[in-house]
C-alpha cells in the first residue's frame, strides 16, 4: 500500500457541462459538522431544502425533494415508479439524454415510442402533438435542455398537448433548473427532475424532483410494486414528509450544501438569475465569434447555459482542452456520442457563470488557437 499525503487537488475553473463551481459558502456549509439523520435540526434542514426547491422549481407541489443520488437517480426514480411494464412512453430523443430515457424506460418494460430529430435541433408542439394522435402513451418524455448538443427544447405548451392526449409530462431539467426559465406549475408539467452540480452550484450527489398531483395519483394506483427499492418514491416521500420513516440515510453534508446553494439562488431572485446567465452567454458568444469560432446550434434554439462550438478544421480538439486545463486552470468538455472530436462543450452555469470566466477562456482560447 503506498503512503499518502493530504489530499492536494487544485481549484479549477470549471466552464463544462457539469460540476460548476462552487460557491465558498456552500463549501462552508458542506463542512459543518455531521449529524444523525432523524435529529430534530436535520428534519428542519429537509423541510427547508424542500421549501427552497419549489421555489426554484416555481411549484407548490407537496411531493418535491432531492433523490440522494445525481441527476441519473432523479431520472431512474421518475422511470422507476411512472412505467409499469407494457406501459406505453413516447421519449423525443434529438441527443444523448433522450438516448438515455429510452434505455431506462427499456429496462423497466416500458414500450418505447422514439421521436427522432437530429442532434442540434429542437423539438416543436405540432411534431409532438402528430406523434401522440398518432399513437397514445402513457408518459411524453422531453430534455429540456439537452447536454450533447446545447439545443433547448421549450417546454412551455407541451403539457397542453400531452394532457389531451391522456399523457403526464415528464421533463428533464438538469441544465435548466435555476439557470433558465422553468415554471412547473404554470406549464403544468406533471413530472420533472434535475441534478445539484449544474445550474444550482452544488456539488454532484443529489437530484432534484417534484411531482404533480396528477402524476401522484397515477404512482398510487401502480398495480405492481416499484421494482427499485432504493428509488422507489411512496417510500423516499415518506421518508421526506411528516412521518419521517426510515428508508435510507439521507447525505446530510450533500444536504447542507443544498440547502445552502437554493438559499442563494433565492437570495439572487430566479429573475435576476435567467438574465444573469442569458447576458452572460449572449457575451460568450460574442467573445467566441470575435475569435473566428461558430456556434453549432441556432441562435434561436441555443441554451444559454451551455454551448456547444464547432471545432475549426485542422485544429486538435484534445490538444486545446489539454492546454487550457494544464496551462490556465481552465476545464471544458469534448463532444460525445455522433459530436466526438467535432465540438467543445463550454458551459456557463450557477456560479461559474461569471464575467470574469468568459474573458479568461476567450483570451486563453485566442492564444492557443493563433499557435
Ligand atoms: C440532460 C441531462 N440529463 C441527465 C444527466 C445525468 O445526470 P448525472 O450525470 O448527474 O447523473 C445529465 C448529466 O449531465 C444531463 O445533462
Amino acid at each position: 500500500m503506498g503512503s499518502y499525503s493530504d489530499l492536494n487537488t487544485p481549484e479549477r475553473i470549471l466552464l463544462g457541462p457539469g460540476p460548476s463551481m462552487v460557491p465558498p459558502q456552500v463549501l462552508r456549509a458542506m463542512a459543518h459538522p455531521v449529524m444523525g439523520h432523524l435529529d430534530p435540526q436535520f428534519l428542519t434542514v429537509m423541510n427547508e431544502v424542500q421549501d427552497l426547491l419549489r421555489y426554484v422549481f416555481q411549484t407548490k407541489n407537496p411531493l418535491t425533494l432531492p433523490i440522494s443520488g445525481t441527476g441519473s437517480a432523479a431520472m431512474e426514480a421518475c422511470i422507476a415508479n411512472f412505467i409499469e411494464p407494457g406501459d406505453r412512453i413516447l421519449i423525443g430523443v434529438n441527443g444523448y439524454f433522450g438516448e438515455r430515457l429510452c434505455d431506462m424506460a427499456s429496462r423497466y418494460g416500458a414500450v418505447v415510442q422514439r421521436l427522432d430529430k437530429p442532434w442540434g435541433e429542437a423539438f416543436d408542439p405540432q411534431e409532438i402533438e402528430d406523434a401522440l394522435r398518432k399513437q397514445p402513451a402513457k408518459i411524453l418524455a422531453l430534455v429540456h435542455a439537452e447536454t450533447s448538443t446545447g439545443a433547448l427544447t421549450p417546454v412551455d405548451g407541451m403539457a397542453e398537448i400531452a394532457h389531451k392526449h391522456g399523457a403526464l409530462l415528464l421533463v428533464d431539467c438538469v441544465t435548466s433548473l435555476g439557470g433558465i426559465p422553468l415554471k412547473i406549475d404554470e406549464w403544468d408539467i406533471d413530472i420533472a427532475y434535475s441534478c445539484s452540480q449544474k445550474c444550482l452550484s452544488c456539488p454532484p450527489g443529489l437530484g432534484p424532483l417534484t411531482v404533480g398531483a396528477r402524476a401522484r395519483e397515477a404512482l398510487h394506483k401502480r398495480k405492481t410494486k416499484v421494482p427499485n427499492f432504493y428509488l422507489d418514491l411512496s417510500m423516499i416521500e415518506r421518508y421526506w414528509g411528516e412521518e419521517h420513516a426510515y428508508h435510507h440515510t439521507a447525505p446530510i453534508s450533500m444536504n447542507f450544501a443544498l440547502r445552502e446553494a437554493l438559499r442563494l439562488v433565492q437570495d439572487e431572485g430566479l429573475e435576476n438569475r435567467y438574465k444573469r446567465h442569458q447576458q452572460n452567454a449572449n457575451s460568450l458568444w460574442k467573445g467566441l465569434e470575435d475569435i473566428g469560432l461558430k456556434m453549432f446550434v441556432p441562435l434561436q434554439h441555443r441554451l444559454p447555459t451551455l454551448t456547444v462550438v464547432t471545432i475549426p478544421e485542422g485544429v486538435d480538439e484534445a490538444d486545446v482542452r489539454k492546454r487550457l486545463l494544464n496551462e490556465y486552470n481552465i476545464e471544458i468538455a469534448s463532444g460525445f456520442g455522433m459530436l466526438k472530436g467535432k465540438v467543445w462543450r463550454i458551459g456557463l452555469m450557477g456560479y461559474s457563470s461569471r464575467q470574469e470566466n468568459i474573458d479568461l477562456l476567450v483570451s486563453a482560447l485566442a492564444r492557443i488557437l493563433a499557435k
